[in-house]
């Protein structure tokens, strides 16, 4: 029997001010999205916005439906509006912010197990890396540098022979 260990390693700052300029700008852009987002149900408000390779900045937020699981995690708004209105341009970098109406969301928020699946796919297509910038309101930000470090053994569509 052999045993694997998978390790990952990321970046705490203690603030988006620590972040270069175009990382913060995107961090803003998360954190204003979150003020559009459609979370009756949660409450619980999401913002993400992604640079692109060719420049452009494609923003989403999340958006929930009375039937729970129809609605779709900002993230996921944002990769799927990326890819559908700049088929090919690769996503560079992607921030993603959080708050509550109550209490300050405790840590960066992170993204689900979809999510991560679905930003993989576009990192595989795009053979090059996409930085994953998490964040809250205010306070610490977490910095991955690339979308695999997120889902370790994971599935890719490499593996279906039929494509
Ligand atoms: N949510 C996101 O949009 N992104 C995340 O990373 C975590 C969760 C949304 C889904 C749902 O609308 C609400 O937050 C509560 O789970």
């Amino acid at each position: 029997m052999a045993r694997k260990d998978v390790n990952i390693s990321y970046s705490v700052l203690d603030s988006s001010q620590e972040l270069p300029g175009d990382e913060k700008k995107l961090v803003e852009e998360a954190r204003a999205m979150c003020r559009q987002a459609y979370a009756p149900y949660s409450a619980f408000y999401v913002g993400a916005a992604i640079l692109l390779e060719n420049g452009e900045i494609v923003r989403g937020s999340n958006q929930e439906n009375g039937a729970y699981p129809s609605g779709l995690c900002a993230e996921r708004v944002a990769a799927f509006a990326a890819s559908s209105m700049y088929p090919g341009v690769a996503m560079k970098k992607i921030a993603v912010s959080a708050k509550t109406n109550q209490q300050e969301v405790s840590d960066p928020v992170s993204p689900c197990g979809a999510c991560r699946q679905v930003l993989l796919e576009y990192e595989t297509l795009q053979k090059g890396p996409m930085k994953i910038i998490l964040s809250k309101e205010k306070g610490r930000v977490f910095i991955i540098e690339k979308a695999v470090d997120l889902l370790p053994l994971s599935f890719t569509g490499e593996q279906l022979k039929n494509r």
